[in-house]
């Protein structure tokens, strides 16, 4: 089965149980609205025979017009006469109406012929997760990342405390995601190992993808290994670069511990250049230097870099830390 094809038909079984959870949810709105209101239940019946009338008439022979307005008028008050009881009873206007997820498509997955725009956020989601799977998003949060760690008498270079600075990284993540918005620039976190990169990356990742975006996290190592992978094998169906380019939010993890390679140069070019053109952020982290960053990648790669949110880490290794206060 075709790569696509898969996702594809996840998404159909994902949109079916999405419409059977709506109308069940909407015979339990009829059943509720009928108990207490239980004359409703006959202005219903109206309404229903009122469809099937139109339809008889529709085959009858003669001129149907008058009989079609007739009838469309009586259901329309029959309607109304419902809504009034519905909103008397302390129930929304449209309290019996069906219910759907997405009201361009009615949760179809077909708009204007095309596959509507939620059914392809469903197919992005899944390959997402799938992307996501080995990653650690769940474990790390903003509540769980401590400032403590951090030393608040040891001053880094611009003579505020290592937590002062970090408080302020921290702030600044926990703010980009709470008004995460398209386009923004993306975050480029740089500091050496230990400090809560990762764990700060991931953090992002999960509280976008908890706000319903697409995230793709990975560490520089493992996404350029994969696109290479699929670019010189043929016989691979994916679209991993296709997926890296559109998600809402990329996070590469470890920038520089990639093996040096040509290739590798220009798949990230292609990647920082293409998702800024979009106004789609990336978060990048790396040991590197700002220096090393410039010696190690082209200007045209470490001018965009630059051009993100730049927040330098500071502290000791919280991974000898932790290990050490066990
Ligand atoms: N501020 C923090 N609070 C709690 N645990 C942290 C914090 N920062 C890092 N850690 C933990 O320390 C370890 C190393 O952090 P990590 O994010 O991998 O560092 P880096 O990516 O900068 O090398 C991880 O297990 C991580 O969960
Ligand atoms: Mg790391
Ligand atoms: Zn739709």
């Amino acid at each position: 089965m075709s790569y696509l094809k898969k996702y594809y038909i996840m998404a159909e079984n994902e949109l079916s149980e999405r419409k059977m959870r709506n109308e069940e949810k909407r015979r339990a709105n009829i059943a509720a609205a009928e108990q207490k209101v239980p004359q409703l239940k006959e202005l219903r019946r109206g309404l229903l025979s009122g469809a099937s009338k139109l339809a008889s008439v529709l085959v009858s022979d003669g001129d149907p017009r008058s009989a079609v307005q007739g009838i469309a008028k009586e259901n329309m008050s029959v309607r109304k006469k419902i809504n009034e009881l519905l909103i008397s009873n302390g129930f929304k206007e449209n309290f019996l109406d069906p219910i759907y997820g997405c009201e361009k498509c009615k949760d179809t997955g077909i708009y204007k012929g095309k596959r509507c725009s939620c059914f392809m956020d469903i197919v992005k989601n899944l390959q997402c997760l799938e992307l996501n799977a080995s990653s650690a998003m769940n474990l790390c949060s903003f509540a769980s990342f401590d400032l403590n760690y951090y030393s608040d008498t040891e001053k880094a270079l611009s003579g505020k405390t290592c937590r002062e600075e970090m408080r302020y990284n921290l702030n600044y993540c926990i703010r980009y995601c709470d008004d995460f918005h398209l386009p923004n620039n993306g975050i480029l976190m740089i500091g050496g190992t230990g400090l809560g990169k990762t764990h700060l990356s991931l953090a992002v990742g999960g509280e976008l993808i908890n706000k319903g975006y697409s995230v793709i996290y990975g560490s520089a190592p493992d996404l350029f290994r994969k696109v290479e992978r699929e670019h010189f094998d043929s016989t691979l169906e994916s679209d991993t670069m296709q997926l890296l380019q559109e998600c809402d939010l990329l996070i590469i993890d470890d920038l520089g511990a990639e093996f040096e390679s040509k290739f590798y140069l220009s798949v990230l070019y292609d990647l920082l250049n293409t998702r800024m053109n979009k106004g789609k952020p990336v978060v990048i982290n790396t040991n590197f230097t700002l220096q090393e960053l410039q010696n190690r990648y082209v200007g045209r790669i470490s001018s965009r870099l630059f051009f993100m949110e730049n927040l330098h880490f500071y502290g000791s290794d919280i991974r000898m830390i932790k290990k050490f206060s066990e």
